[in-house]
């Protein structure tokens, strides 16, 4: 028996194991919508043998997208593209969960791959990005200050965007509060200078966050988990803080959160000391202060060390980015290292990890 190959059950919803596929933008999508793209990356990551999958930031509304080309889940014609990939996940034997996300003042940004960098102009597509202070990302466009009536507004799309992920047919649901955007500007006293109930104190900064979680909670089955993915800190002096952090996922467990996802950074420019596994001491910080199942996630890329993440107590599941971008057979891989046997046969929903049965003659053998 490994940790990494155990199943690990949240409310009423057992995943498979707890390697999972990190959100990860693909900045793909036309008008929202996830595209064959989305598909063949999702799909190789299930039949790669992750737990579960998280999707890449899902904007609520379409100003809440980081590109114009990030996926989203405001209309019905969303649920359905995503049901399309979410139904051949689960066909894999994988969960899929979609990180519902909004950008504030970092949206509106051209993708990384586009010649230029910074914000889109109004005049090629792109939009004012609202936040909750008129302070803009260093280099990006001057946001627009959220009334109390704008807040309002994103907690109903939280919601909506909830009920679609429901129809969709997705596992869990992962509230994006970290990486500098819309949550984590709220949260953060470097982003927020209101003077509304929004702002000044830890309760008020994670105000508006609380109450999405309760908005989302209200729309998803009981049965199933949320998850929230927070920056423990900001790296920046006079910034949100790990021991804050550890007080606020406390608050979010009260509030019926399942696990909290933990990253860093984002949103300012930040020395962020990056070395093999640097967030987890974090995830450990959170987990301990706060009590609930967290995940790490940062320069995990080894099975031995996510293995030893979780035997040694930091974290409940591991998630993986890049590492998944260069190899999304990690999970098979890091199981044959293992000495775990992955399923074969076709039985795809037995076991903690399974081969495809098209893929089955590439296995790793002991
Ligand atoms: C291409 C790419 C896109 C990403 N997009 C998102 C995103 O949509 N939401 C998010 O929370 N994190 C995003 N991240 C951060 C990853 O989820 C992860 O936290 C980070 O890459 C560190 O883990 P790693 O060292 O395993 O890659 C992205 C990372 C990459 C490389």
């Amino acid at each position: 028996m490994t940790h990494l190959f155990s199943p690990l059950t949240l409310r009423g919803t057992t995943v498979r194991n707890r390697v999972w596929l990190a959100p990860m933008c693909q900045y793909s999508a036309v008008d929202g919508l996830p595209q064959d793209w989305h598909l063949a990356h999702l799909g190789a990551m299930a039949s790669g043998g992750f737990g579960l999958l998280l999707t890449e930031a899902t904007a609520v509304v379409p100003e809440g997208r980081i590109t114009p080309q990030d996926t989203g889940l405001w209309s019905d014609a969303h649920t359905e593209a995503w049901a399309r990939i979410v139904d051949f996940v689960h066909a894999r034997g994988a969960l899929i969960g979609t990180q519902l996300a909004h950008a504030g003042r970092k949206a509106s940004t051209f993708r990384p791959w586009d010649e230029r960098s910074g914000s889109v102009p109004t005049s090629e597509g792109g939009w004012i990005a609202p936040a909750p202070s008129a302070e803009p990302f260093p280099g990006y466009a001057v946001p627009a200050e959220m009334s109390r009536h704008d807040i309002d507004d994103v907690v109903l799309a939280f919601a909506a965007a909830t009920r679609r992920a429901l129809a969709a047919g997705f596992d869990t649901v992962e509230v994006h509060a970290a990486h500098g955007y819309l949550l984590h500007e709220f949260l953060s006293p470097l982003s927020n200078h209101r003077t509304d109930g929004y702002g000044g104190s830890l309760e008020n900064r994670a105000r508006l966050l609380l109450e999405v979680v309760d908005a989302v909670r209200r729309a998803w089955p009981t049965d199933r988990p949320v998850l929230v993915r927070i920056s423990a800190t900001d790296w920046t002096p006079g910034g949100l803080t790990v021991e804050e952090s550890g007080v606020v996922a406390g608050w979010m467990a009260d509030h019926g959160v399942d696990l909290v996802d933990v990253s860093s950074g984002g949103n300012v420019p930040a020395e962020i000391p990056l070395g093999p596994g640097y967030q987890v001491p974090l995830a450990r910080a959170v987990r301990e202060a706060a009590g609930l199942p967290v995940g790490a996630v940062g320069l995990l890329t080894t099975g031995a060390q996510a293995e030893e993440v979780l035997a040694e107590g930091s974290a409940d599941v591991v998630l993986l980015g890049r590492a998944a971008l260069r190899d999304p057979m990690w999970p098979l891989r890091a199981a044959a290292e293992l000495g775990i046997e992955a399923t074969t046969g076709g039985a795809v929903h037995d076991g903690p990890i399974a081969w495809q049965p098209q893929h089955e003659r590439g296995a790793w053998r002991r």
